[in-house]
């Protein structure tokens, strides 16, 4: 049989396009967009921690052993979760360690959503949530967000979207604003699904409010799952390592789907230590919430506002010059996040950095305004 042939090209029309093969889903997908990476910039953008990881990681670095090189890493990251499990007051097998927190949550879209199922989530949030949605073929049903200018209360339809998934970031991202554990908890038992509670940013909540985590409530709830992540407090953001909660049945089925060595050994060895060192981990949290009372107080003069802050970041409300107030910063060598959608597009956002990179901002911003 032989093959059409494109009239412009006279190539057999089967060869026409090598992306004719690719699945429709994902030809559709807006490729998530990750914060700009430029060396030599004062980078607030991306939300990482301004403070290096405890000396205690570099010692563990520094142990890395050419044999646990030469061998594949434990794929179950036990000594990690032994670890983890006696920081958290759980156990081991209610643990899955990820390659960051975005693995993790590749992890539970696998489990939970075939294609045409839906999840739901606030809306503006943790943009990732919706690529994952493209890659399964899933649909993303948004609640928005009941915003006024000091909260964003999360609506309670938000349990009845009939979605099988929904995701609350808490704190969200990014807003740094806080939802009570309580509210999460009613939406968890109204739901008919499972609640993944993102908890990238609680333990800067954890420094003034002791009860903003949902994981001691884990074992009330077999439909919640706790996503923790390594890149913000601890300052691993490039050791990627995330650590996923969830009631023994649930890791069970999860731990079917994902990538068999996902946590390189390296990585193991870092989280282990970074979680051991509770009193350098207080110090960077006492640091981070110091340095963004800092930049509140010296924004404020600016004129400057934003929702209440349990993060660190900041979501300025800057009105109709934000595109211009963020290239100016860019063109000053600060790097701030800037999104072109109608919900967000009248504000930055900002990471509190270090006081010199603070002083930084501010001084353009003085500039500037
Ligand atoms: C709400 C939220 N969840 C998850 C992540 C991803 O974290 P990780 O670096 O652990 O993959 C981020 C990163 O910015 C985030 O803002």
């Amino acid at each position: 049989m032989s093959d059409p042939r494109d009239p412009k090209t006279s190539v057999p029309q089967r060869l026409r396009s090598v992306s004719d093969y690719v699945r429709g889903d994902v030809r559709s997908l807006a490729a998530y967009s990750t914060g700009e990476q430029q060396p030599g910039f004062v980078k607030l953008n991306t939300n990482e921690c301004a403070y290096p990881p405890s000396p205690h990681v570099r010692e563990a670095l520094a142990k890395i052993a050419d044999e646990s090189l030469r061998l594949y890493p434990d794929p179950t990251s036990r000594h990690l979760r032994e670890i983890a499990a006696a920081t958290y007051g759980v156990r081991p097998e209610q643990i899955i360690a990820g390659n960051g927190s975005d693995d993790c949550l590749t992890i539970v879209y696998r489990t939970f959503l075939g294609h045409g199922d839906s999840v739901g989530c606030p809306w503006p949030s943790y943009g990732l949530y919706d690529t994952l949605a493209g890659i399964q073929g899933a649909k993303v049903l948004h609640v928005d967000y009941r915003r006024s200018a000091r909260r964003w209360d999360l609506p309670d339809q938000l349990a009845h979207t009939g979605a099988r998934l929904t995701l609350v970031a808490n704190p969200n991202n990014p807003s740094s604003t806080l939802t009570p554990v309580s509210q999460l908890r009613r939406i968890a038992d109204d739901l008919d699904g499972v609640l993944v509670v993102d908890e990238a940013y609680v333990d800067f909540a954890l420094g003034t409010d002791p009860a903003a985590s949902m994981l001691p409530h884990l074992d009330a709830h077999p439909n919640v799952i706790v996503l923790r992540s390594f890149s913000k407090s601890y300052s691993l953001a490039g050791a990627r390592l995330g650590l996923l909660f969830a009631a023994e049945p649930l890791v069970a089925e999860m731990n079917k789907v994902k990538d068999s060595y996902n946590v390189n050994v390296i990585t193991q060895a870092l989280g282990g230590a970074a979680l051991q060192d509770r009193a350098h981990h207080a110090q960077v949290i006492a640091r981070t919430l110091a340095e963004r009372a800092r930049l509140e107080s010296e924004l404020t003069a600016l004129g400057w506002s934003w929702p209440d802050a349990v993060g660190n970041f900041l979501l300025c409300q800057v009105g109709r010059r934000a595109l211009e107030i963020y290239h100016a910063l860019r063109d000053a060598r600060i790097l701030v996040r800037y999104w072109d959608t109608p919900e967000l597009n009248q504000a930055v956002r900002v990471t509190v950095g270090t006081p010199d990179q603070n002083t930084a901002l501010l001084d353009a911003l003085r500039k500037l305004m």
